[in-house]
């Protein structure tokens, strides 16, 4: 039998504690995870959609204000026809039953106008129709971090600036209703960040798991926040004595 001690404090309180507000989520390991069951990758992307709705709540129950999921890349156009539709599919019906979730404000970052016309409308809709609520969910799709400062940094050329300054270029970026991510989780055993939130996460902690995104439970978040609260950001700084 556990007896949980009465100083044991609990993930919500770590997550205030820890000031962790902003976690964000590298989606990765659903091809492996299907063909390993030898099942065809888009079933392993209708599986992480599903744990992805669970983790999205999860992180809201736990009182993490903001939460952003890497679902589609600027280089993931690069993959079959077939799994590339796949995966739009599963955006759209997500986006479509999405306005269900009472407290959460939707945002899809990256470029949108290469979509489907049909389906712009219809993340638009969601944003819209979500605004200021109290959760922020940042939606990557079609993302990409480098593209992202170069998209920033033609925003301010048009707007006539001449000289700029670091919270100019976080003022025109896809995440300026967020603070930074302070948690960087990525599944599927990969230790890179395949240009993700690139400028945000530079004091980002990371922490990467083994396992598949289809994989993740409540349980492996858990591990994540106590990593993360376990740990000294110095920001360059010393510890204080
Ligand atoms: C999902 O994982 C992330 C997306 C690009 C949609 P993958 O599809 O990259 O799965 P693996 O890495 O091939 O296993
Ligand atoms: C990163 O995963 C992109 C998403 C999770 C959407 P990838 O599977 O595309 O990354 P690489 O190719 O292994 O770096
Ligand atoms: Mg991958």
């Amino acid at each position: 039998m556990i007896v949980k001690n009465e100083t044991t404090p609990t993930i919500k309180e770590l997550v205030e504690r820890a000031g962790l507000r902003h976690i964000a989520f590298i989606m990765d390991g659903n091809g492996r995870w299907a063909t390993s069951r030898l099942l065809p990758r888009e079933a392993g992307h209708k599986a992480g959609a599903e744990v992805f709705r669970k983790i999205v709540r999860y992180c809201k129950d736990i009182g993490i204000k903001c939460c952003t999921v890497y679902a589609f890349s600027t280089e993931n156009w690069n993959r079959p026809k077939t799994e590339v539709e796949a995966i739009m599919k599963l955006l759209e019906k997500y986006a479509a039953e999405a306005d269900g979730e009472k407290e959460i404000s939707f945002h899809f970052i990256g470029d949108k106008a290469p979509l489907a016309d049909a389906m712009r409308e219809k993340l638009e809709n969601l944003e819209r129709n979500t605004a200021g609520r109290p959760y922020i969910l940042n939606i990557a799709l079609n993302y990409g971090g480098r593209a992202e400062i170069v998209n920033a940094v033609n925003t301010l050329i048009e707007a006539g600036k001449t000289e700029i300054t670091e919270s100019d270029i976080s003022a025109v970026l896809y995440t300026n209703h967020c603070p930074d991510p302070d948690l960087v989780v990525r599944t599927g055993k990969e230790l890179r960040i395949s240009n993700f939130l690139l400028w945000q996460s530079a004091y980002a902690e990371y922490y990467f798991s083994e396992k598949m995104w289809p994989e993740l439970t409540e349980g492996d978040i858990d591990e994540a926040v106590r990593s993360f609260a376990g740990r000294k950001r110095r920001w360059g700084g010393l510890d204080e004595a």
